[in-house]
């Protein structure tokens, strides 16, 4: 017998800032400045991740980069291994992540990259916990997720390896 399985992704679009409550309205504000502090001089795409912690502090990291091109980190993984180090039993409410671009007009939402989604699947398994994201641009539409696992169906997990 065989049978045809599926995936179904929701996510909430906001047209603009506007209709966010105040919370996220404060984190999409921040995380638009973040990204200048990006260290990005190759590709001129400076990303800014910002995380709202459990205790409702925020940590935040962006991505560097490098003149040997691949050791390059993204923001969300910089943000991701200052998160595990600074706050180890903090599980992430929120991660809102955004960017601006010199070469590019930046008013579409950004999306992690796989690597990336597998270090968020990562860290979300780890706490048991959904980890909301807020994605977005320097203007523009943002994408509201309630978990990051709806970004990688068939993510490879612990209990893959038996653990
Ligand atoms: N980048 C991130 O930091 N996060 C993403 O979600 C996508 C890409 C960085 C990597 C590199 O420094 C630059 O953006 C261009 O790929």
């Amino acid at each position: 017998m065989t049978s045809i399985a599926s995936f179904q992704v929701k996510y909430i679009v906001h047209a603009d800032s506007s209709s966010l409550d105040s919370a996220d309205l404060s984190l999409i504000n921040e995380v638009r400045e973040i990204c200048k502090s990006a260290y990005a001089p190759y590709s001129h795409f400076r990303v800014g991740a910002l995380a709202l912690m459990g205790d409702l502090s925020r940590i935040h990291g962006t991505n560097q980069e490098n003149a040997s091109y691949p050791i390059g980190l993204c923001a969300e993984r910089v943000l991701l291994a200052a998160v595990s180090s600074i706050a180890p039993q903090q599980s992430i409410l929120t991660m809102a992540i955004s960017y601006e671009s010199d070469l590019i007009d930046s008013k579409s939402p950004v999306a992690p990259c796989g690597i990336c989604r597998q270090s968020l699947v990562e860290f979300e398994s780890r706490f048991n916990h959904p980890m909301r994201l807020l994605l977005t641009g320097k203007t523009g539409e943002i994408f509201e997720l309630s978990s990051v696992s709806d970004l990688l169906p068939f993510a490879f997990k612990h209990y893959h390896l038996g653990k």
